[in-house]
């Protein structure tokens, strides 16, 4: 696109966020990149130091619950994009503290909309070439059963290119039009703000976009989810603590290629509507957990293998969804849209690139980081 733009990224700082701030800011020097993001215990600038000096972006810390300060940033800054991420984004947190789940996610989304509102209501040309588009989770349509708990072979649709596939644990996948029902406060209210985007598109006519993606992997994830937790624990032998019996099922996708479909939705996605973001690659936790030792055992030189037995069975998730699986043929037919790896090619990169940057993974789990985070909620 030739013509200049100026957008907001909330949650630039975390993991996701930062890949699309870092595609943004180097594919479109034209553009004004603004990265707001309040810096929760999942915010890291040193997620960006490789762009924080570039003349088309700056960081801005805020509360996406601070109406007025974003406001006041929309009419300083004639905002006509925001690509919405900041979230609270872990169901493990959201079972112990749902209530900032139901702030955050649910108060912060309508804040941030009935600002862009507002200001794009007092423009002459109102919303005509705005954009509020809403990051979402395959989490909100609930969970799958596990009809083939063996797999089925690909293909599982007509129209995705089945080259691309792994098993499937079921006949059965996310559609744009499957209903939601969300189990964790997470999707509960990840659920909540999806919908009030939605209203916002039928009431008021805004320009919304919504897309629900699967989960997500690769560099700069905060490692208390999964992949970016257990390699970090093998490399310190640690234990690797599988909830339940490790059969609960993913769709996992390399984050570059999630950031990948940002850019094309943002620019070419149809208003009011939904895409499902996923790759086709479905693992049970344990397969996964395996793939990870051996990986991060042959790239530290130790015998593949021999950390398996780190793995450690513990009491289950509560509430924890059995299967995701999403089905992004739509995506794929009317944008063009593929992902571009592998999943071996994907960890290869990924468990690489967490051993190659280990004084990242360091300050966040030295102690220090949480204890600055700690400071900052109670006003030190
Ligand atoms: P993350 O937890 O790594 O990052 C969230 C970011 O939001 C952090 O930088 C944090 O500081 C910021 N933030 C939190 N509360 C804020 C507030 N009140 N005001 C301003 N900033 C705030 O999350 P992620 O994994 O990068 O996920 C980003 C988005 O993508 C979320 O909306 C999530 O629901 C969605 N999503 C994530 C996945 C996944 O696998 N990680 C998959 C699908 C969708
Ligand atoms: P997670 O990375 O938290 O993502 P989500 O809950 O959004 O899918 O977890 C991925 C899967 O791994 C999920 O089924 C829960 C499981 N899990 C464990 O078995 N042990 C762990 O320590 C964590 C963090 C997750």
């Amino acid at each position: 696109m030739a013509f200049k733009r100026n957008i907001v990224i909330t949650g630039g700082a975390g993991f996701i966020g930062s890949h699309v701030v870092r595609l943004f800011v180097n594919k479109y020097p034209d553009y004004n990149i603004i990265n707001l993001d309040k810096l929760t215990y999942a915010g890291n600038l040193a997620n960006l130091k490789d762009i924080e000096d570039r003349p088309n972006y700056k960081f801005v810390r805020m509360d996406i619950c601070n109406f007025d300060a974003f406001y006041k940033l929309m009419q300083d800054e004639k905002i006509d994009g925001i690509i919405h991420l900041a979230a609270e984004s872990h169901v493990d947190r959201s079972i112990k503290d749902p209530f900032t789940f139901a702030i955050t996610n649910v108060m912060g989304t309508l804040s941030l909309l009935q600002a862009a509102k507002l200001y794009w209501e007092s423009l002459p040309e109102k919303y005509e070439g705005k954009r509020f588009y809403h990051i979402s989770t395959d989490e909100v349509y609930g969970a799958l059963s596990m009809t083939h708990p063996e797999g089925i072979e690909p293909p599982f649709s007509t129209t995705a290119s089945s080259s691309e596939h792994h098993l499937a644990y079921g006949e059965d996948f996310f559609y744009e039009t499957t209903k939601y029902n969300p189990h964790s406060p997470y999707s509960a209210s990840k659920a909540g703000s999806d919908h009030f985007v939605r209203a916002f598109h039928d009431t008021y006519g805004m320009p919304t976009i919504v897309t629900n993606c699967s989960n997500n992997y690769g560099p700069y994830q905060f490692p208390e989810k999964l992949i970016p937790l257990f390699i970090n624990n093998i490399r310190h032998r640690k234990p690797l603590p599988v909830y339940g019996k490790g059969e609960n099922v993913r769709d996992w996708l390399f984050v570059e290629d999630h950031a990948r479909a940002i850019d094309v939705i943002f620019h070419n996605g149809k208003v009011a509507e939904t895409y499902n973001i996923g790759g086709f690659n479905e693992w049970k936790n344990i397969d996964i957990i395996k793939v990870v030792i051996k990986t991060v055992d042959r790239l530290l030189g130790r015998k593949e293998g021999e950390d398996m037995d780190l793995i450690t069975y513990v009491t289950d998730r509560l509430g924890h969804d059995a299967r995701y699986a999403i089905d992004s043929t739509k995506l794929q037919r009317e944008l063009g849209w593929e992902p571009s790896l592998q999943f071996e090619e994907g960890i290869e990169k990924t468990v690489k690139w967490y051993l190659d940057n280990q004084e990242w993974m360091d300050n966040i789990t030295s102690g220090e980081y949480e204890k600055y985070y700690e400071d900052m909620y109670k006003g030190k």
